[in-house]
């Protein structure tokens, strides 16, 4: 066997969002999941966007897909999705 072993997600390293303060997109999901609903409650759980502030588009489409998914989990229990046919 050669070279090293497929990256799996486990593995892969989580992109940097934020530059300025160091902070990647595991850590901006991990906050958002745990609360932070807003740009400004990332920042204060993180420090994104607390410098030059380029960052703040990135985290917003984080927040938006974050958010999406956490609908789209609450939502087979309304659709019906999830339920034992009948
Ligand atoms: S890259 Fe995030 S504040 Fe500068």
């Amino acid at each position: 066997m050669t070279g090293s072993p497929p990256a799996t997600a486990a593995h892969r390293p989580s992109p940097r969002i934020c530059y300025c303060r160091d902070v990647d997109e595991a850590a901006i999901r991990a906050a958002i999941r745990a609360g932070a609903g807003d740009v400004d409650a990332v920042a204060d759980r993180t420090g994104a966007t607390t410098g030059c502030g380029t960052c703040r588009f990135d985290i917003e489409q984080l927040l938006a897909d974050e958010l999406a998914r956490a609908a789209e989990r609450a939502a087979p229990a309304a659709s019906g999705r999830g339920e034992a046919p009948s």
